[in-house]
């Protein structure tokens, strides 16, 4: 099986429609997971380095690292550790709330909201799936098929698309607040 990407580049898909996941995509995902879970803490790391090189503006979201040039120094920090697990602690989740998609949808929302006070803006959540998958690929060579890239992608797609809905609502109840 080959290991094709397809283009992920630009915003385009940002206000895509949310994605139902079918129950063969659902398998995928829970699957290659175990596969991803074993070295999740690295994982976690090596994505936000990754956003971090493309996307510098990123880092200005964290107190800690804002500052931090050397992305070197960030490999080892212990901050982007804890971060990148709790980034995939909730893809985690998520895995395992495949089949209840109320709640899955209320735990999206909610981060959303959170992720309005993290001066997160939803433009870059994309840029987390992308490298996201990008640091996947190479653990899972010998399975990853276009079938698995897109079973991913409906996954993130679903989750960034409800983050944006909550980040959307908490603006609306700060600015309503504030008038
Ligand atoms: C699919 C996209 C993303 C997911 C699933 C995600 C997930 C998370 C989770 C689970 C937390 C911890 C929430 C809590 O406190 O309970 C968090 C915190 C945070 N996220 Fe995200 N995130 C995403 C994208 C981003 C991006 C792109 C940025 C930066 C540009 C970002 C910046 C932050 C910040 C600043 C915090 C709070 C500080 C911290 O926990 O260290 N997030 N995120």
């Amino acid at each position: 099986m080959g290991c094709a990407t397809s283009d992920l580049s630009g915003d385009s898909r940002d206000d895509a429609p949310l994605v139902k996941l079918t129950a063969p995509q659902k398998e995928l995902i829970k699957e290659s997971w175990e596969h991803v879970q074993h070295d999740a803490s690295k994982t976690g790391v090596i994505i936000f380095v990754r956003l971090f090189e493309s996307h510098p503006e990123c880092k200005n979201a964290f107190f800690n690292f804002r500052e931090v040039q050397d992305l070197e120094m960030l490999r080892v920090s212990k901050e982007l550790r804890i971060h990148g697990l709790r980034v995939m602690s909730f893809i985690e989740k998520s895995v395992a709330r495949l089949n209840q998609p109320e709640r899955l949808e209320q735990l999206a929302f909610d981060l959303g909201r959170k992720h309005y006070h993290y001066k997160s803006i939803p433009k870059y959540y994309m840029l987390l799936m992308m490298e996201f998958i990008r640091t996947i690929q190479p653990i899972l060579t010998d399975c990853w098929t276009t079938e698995l890239e897109e079973a991913w992608k409906a996954l993130f797609l679903f989750l960034t698309g409800t983050m944006k809905k909550g980040y959307a609502e908490e603006e609306k109840k700060q600015k309503q607040g504030v008038a």
